[in-house]
């Protein structure tokens, strides 16, 4: 492990341009459970159905079920050390961009400027009828579902199963994978296409693939290294292994 510590170090520095792609398993520290495996939201809950635009457009007091569960998670959800160390590492000047497919807002709060939000965010709610944008914590989620002074249900501003990925989020995600000399590959099980493409466009693009999961992912085969453990705590001894050994990494 403190072996895998000093290489991503080491790639990062030399790296100079990288870019983070995050997937759930980056705030399961911050109390965010994930969507697939044991106790995943997915478990609960058929994404097609529940997660589904035609749902939220037709039932929305149904879709508002599981939304107001994430959201319930999301409203008390602080960043965790891992989000600070991505901050930092943006400070430091080594991380271009994260493209996350999270919808809770954390990058933002931990300070990080160059965030694409890749499936939107649930911070935010749109008004189906009338376009009214408000944040979460203006509107009462416990409502069934929650409706604008219109009459009109409320909508998070994230992207929705049968919805496209905003074509700027996409665009410059496809510029920014195919432009860094590392990708960090985070807490995704990257198979939510196309999302899920970014790392394969930066691996044909000769980056260098460093993911980080407890698991191994059917991204692992094409990673050049998998380092094992959860990203709140391996994140942070990574950016520290930087701070700390600069002179040593840059040789
Ligand atoms: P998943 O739930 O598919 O995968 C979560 C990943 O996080 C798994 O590979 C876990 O092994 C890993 N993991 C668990 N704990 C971790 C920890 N402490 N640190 C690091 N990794 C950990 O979530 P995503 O890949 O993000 O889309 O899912 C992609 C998309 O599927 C989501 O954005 C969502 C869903 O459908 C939409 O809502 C449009």
């Amino acid at each position: 492990m403190e072996e895998l510590i000093t290489r991503a170090a080491r790639d990062i520095v030399k790296a100079k341009r990288i870019v983070a792609i995050t997937g759930a398993g980056m705030s399961v520290e911050s109390g965010i459970a994930t969507f697939r495996g044991q106790g995943g939201l997915w478990e609960k809950y058929d994404p097609e159905e529940y997660g589904h635009i035609y749902t939220l457009r037709t039932a929305p007091e149904k879709a508002w079920i599981m939304l107001r569960e994430m959201e319930r998670e999301i409203i008390k959800a602080k960043p965790n050390p891992g989000h600070h160390a991505l901050a930092d590492l943006e400070k430091m000047g080594y991380l271009s961009c994260i493209i996350t497919q999270n919808v809770d807002g954390l990058h933002h709060e931990a300070g990080n400027r160059e965030i694409i939000e890749f499936h939107g965010n649930m911070r935010e709610v749109v008004c189906m009828q009338c376009g009214k944008r408000l944040k979460i914590t203006e509107i009462s989620i416990e409502d069934s579902p929650p409706r604008c002074t219109c009459k009109g249900a409320f909508k998070p501003d994230a992207v929705f199963f049968g919805e496209a990925i905003p074509p700027l989020a996409l665009s410059r995600s496809q510029q920014e994978s195919r432009s860094c000399g590392a990708m960090l590959v985070i807490g995704t099980s990257a198979v939510v296409t196309p999302a899920a493409y970014m790392p394969r466009i930066a691996s044909s693009a000769g980056a260098t693939l460093i993911e980080i999961n407890p698991e191994e992912t059917e991204l692992t085969p094409l990673c050049n290294y998998l380092i094992k453990g959860p990203s709140g705590k391996i994140l942070p001894l990574i950016v520290d292994k930087i701070k700390n050994d600069l002179a040593n990494l840059s040789v």
